[in-house]
């Protein structure tokens, strides 16, 4: 599943929840965790299970729900309520680590069969960077735990257990504990073979800095990023979207490849390409959903 855009949406709010049905999302995150009040979870919870139940057939997103930590009590009550035939997924916030993952992981097994939902098909993104434990357990997820599709990244509940005043410097800048969190989760994406995905924009009101800041995301090797608010969509999946040079580059390395049989590098407008450029390209042309033909790879 492709996943340029997941859309929080608190599931105690009926008006969020109606607005966003018609979402271009590419997934919809349900909370019930961090946006819902404790006293409303119960009804976050019916409101959730309606949501997915009620869309599931015709809609264009995924229906996601961020239960909440696997440490707390109310994780069982919300997994108890919101698996369903509907759910496409579960996003774990505050995780430990890979083991966390698996734990989550039989859970499902058994409310996929109460449901009566095929096995294995309820998928997991995990917030893997919001507790120290966390942060330091990353590579845990090169084992590949089961369901796993996304890893994100978080720096708000990361500097509350850290004890941070900030996760800024005082210029303005992310301090090393978070972007070594944000590296780490791009580098336990690449190892567990899923997409990597950005945390969120907070200044939902500047479309110019989340546009910037989502390039430079790209750049890094982020396939996606949270949304909070609806105007973020759009911009995002853009963002995230190979352009039509991007395209078009990544053809003329695959093409140049292909004309050079049996040659480990070439030369194209004057610079030289070798292996981890055609591998690049050829992913560039699955994501934007091209055929490159069989490269060998
Ligand atoms: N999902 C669906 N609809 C949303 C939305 C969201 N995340 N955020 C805003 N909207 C709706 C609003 O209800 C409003 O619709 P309405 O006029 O029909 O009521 C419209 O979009 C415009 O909203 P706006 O006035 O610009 O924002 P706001 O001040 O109402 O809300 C936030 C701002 C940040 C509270 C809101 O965007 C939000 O709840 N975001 C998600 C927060 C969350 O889930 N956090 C946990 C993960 S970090
Ligand atoms: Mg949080």
């Amino acid at each position: 599943m492709m996943l340029r855009s997941m859309l929080f949406v608190p599931a105690d709010s009926q008006r969020k929840l109606q607005k966003s049905v018609d979402s271009k999302a590419d997934a919809l995150i349900l909370d019930l965790e961090d946006s819902v009040a404790e006293s409303r979870r119960p009804l976050a919870r019916a409101m959730a299970a309606e949501q997915l139940a009620a869309t599931r057939v015709g809609r264009t997103w995924k229906g996601f729900v961020r239960i909440n930590p696997l440490s707390s009590a109310a994780a069982l009550e919300d997994l108890a309520a919101v698996v369903v035939d509907g759910l496409d997924g579960i996003v774990l916030p505050k995780a430990d680590g890979a083991a966390d993952v698996l734990c989550l992981s039989h859970y499902l097994d058994v409310l996929e069969v109460r449901a009566g939902i095929a096995p294995q098909s309820i998928k997991l993104v995990v917030v893997a960077t919001e507790t120290a434990a966390g942060v330091l357990n990353l590579a845990s997820y090169a084992a590949k735990p089961p369901r796993l599709v996304g890893i994100t990244w978080g720096a708000e509940d990361l500097a509350a257990a850290l004890g941070s005043i900030s996760n800024r410097e005082e210029g303005g800048e992310l301090s090393h504990a978070y972007l070594m969190a944000r590296s780490g989760a791009l580098m336990a994406s690449a190892a567990a073979e899923v997409q990597a995905i950005d945390t969120l924009y907070g200044d939902f009101r500047d479309a110019a800095g989340l546009e910037r800041d989502c390039r430079n995301s790209r750049r890094r090797g982020f396939l996606g990023r949270i949304a909070i608010h609806p105007d973020q969509v759009e911009t995002i999946n853009r963002c995230y979207s190979p352009s039509p040079e991007d395209v078009a580059f990544a053809r003329r390395i695959v093409a140049a490849f292909s004309e050079a049989h049996g040659t480990g590098v070439v030369g194209i407008d004057g610079k030289m390409y070798d292996r981890p450029h055609l591998v690049q390209a050829m992913k560039t042309l699955a994501q934007a959903g091209v055929s490159s033909g069989n490269q060998g790879l």
